[in-house]
């Protein structure tokens, strides 16, 4: 076992602070790595001793971000819809098949190089705990190869067969249905942490997403709901009424949607709202109402959704930025969103904040302050990445 001290932190930023100050900021703080875990936090001035010291120079450090919604199995791009979408199309959930297409033709090993790929862009952007979605398989093969490269990168594996109806099945959805919720389940259930449906205009409908939710239950899988991204509708409801860990997209919300997610913030199986501002960024859409949501109570994450249609982003940074200017979330609203929040929505106590006996897992920038995480737009600010006490990025500053 060997100890790290990181001394001279500017600004720590830990997350863990009382309820009137959760952001918990501590200046001139150090802290110790012991293995994989936090062992001390504190003044640097009264820091102990450890194998290892390494001098944050003033810098601000926070807790790896956590990002609870990813969709990294799939082959090729979408340029030219978004190219066609920035020249006026609107997007619609009908481009999910072009990429189903090429991903059902990819061999594993270029899967697995493209997750690759985009794990490394997310950890290099400060994501130390991420979910990884299938949904662009549709087969039961492909469904089952998706959750199981997934796995090799992340415990936080969902099954989203039900991302769409395939091509094959349009004209008996009933009958994917029945695939999705039962041998392609019996495939993924063994690989997975969740099950998804997207509940939407152009996906699944209330009963549809009622039976993939509770199959995926029934199978001892935890519940996420892509909801109410293209137009208002039942999947929020349906997520807090079967404690779904997450609500996302949240894009277009009732005020009985709002009071409903408040209301779940109480309970011991909450259903956070997940924003996911690169979908409407990338799709040029209305982003969801996150002050009502703030205001109301309800709990909040940010995710990016990366995924070749809809947010081709991997950067939580980029996300946070967007939150602060384009949803009126404060500074430390977006951070504690993109941390805590995230951990929160993956049902996770020992990520997402910087706590003794939390994971070492954590954020250097090559900033004074977290602010410079919304005010320097575009920048990589992200100069050091601990994940379980282990150093995977270390510029130099
Ligand atoms: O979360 N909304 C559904 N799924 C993705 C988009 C997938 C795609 O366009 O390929 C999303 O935005
Ligand atoms: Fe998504």
């Amino acid at each position: 076992m060997t100890s790290t001290l990181i001394d001279n932190i500017g600004e720590l930023v830990t997350c863990d602070g009382p309820p009137d100050d959760p952001l918990g900021v501590r200046s001139a703080a150090a802290v110790v790595i012991q293995d994989t875990e936090i062992a001390w936090i504190g003044p640097r001035a009264v820091a102990p001793e450890a194998d290892e010291r390494i001098d944050a120079l003033g810098a601000a450090v926070l807790p790896g971000f956590v990002d609870s919604h990813a969709h990294l199995v799939f082959a090729g791009d979408r340029a030219a819809e978004f190219a066609a979408r920035m020249a006026g199309e609107t997007y619609s959930a009908g481009g999910i098949g072009t990429t189903v297409r090429a991903t059902r033709e990819a061999d594993d090993q270029e899967l697995r190089s493209t997750v690759a790929r985009l794990v490394a862009e997310l950890i290099g952007a400060g994501s130390t705990t991420f979910e990884i979605k299938s949904g662009y398989g549709l087969t039961v093969d492909d469904e089952q190869r998706s959750v199981r490269i997934a796995g090799e990168f992340t415990p936080e594996v969902t099954f989203l067969g039900a991302h769409v109806t395939p091509t094959e099945f349009a004209h008996d959805r009933a009958a994917y249905v029945d695939l999705v919720t039962g041998a392609m389940l019996d495939a993924c259930a063994p690989h997975s942490r969740w099950v998804d449906v997207f509940c939407d205009r152009g996906a699944f409908d209330a009963d549809e997403s009622r039976q993939v939710l509770s199959a995926g239950r029934r199978a001892g899988l935890g519940l996420r709901v892509h909801a109410n991204q293209l137009q208002a509708g039942p999947g929020v409801s349906l997520a807090v009424e079967l404690s779904a860990a997450s609500a996302d997209h949240c894009t277009h919300l009732s005020a009985g949607d709002v009071d409903a997610l408040a209301a779940s913030a109480g309970l011991a199986e909450p259903t956070v709202a997940t924003l996911l501002p690169g979908a409407e960024f990338s799709t040029r859409s209305t982003y969801p109402d996150a002050r009502a949501l703030l205001d109301a109570g309800a709990l909040v994450a940010l995710a990016t959704d990366c995924n070749p249609g809809s947010s081709y982003t991997t950067s939580m940074p980029f996300c946070i930025a967007l939150a602060v200017r384009e949803m009126h979330m404060t500074v430390a609203e977006a951070v504690l969103a993109a941390t805590v929040g995230g951990a929160t929505a993956l049902r996770r106590q020992d990520v997402g904040r910087l706590r003794i006996g939390g994971r070492a897992d954590m954020v250097m920038l090559d900033a004074p302050s977290h602010i410079h995480l919304a005010y320097r737009p575009g920048v990589n600010l992200v100069a050091g990445v601990w994940r379980a006490g282990r150093r995977v990025i270390g510029r130099v500053r």
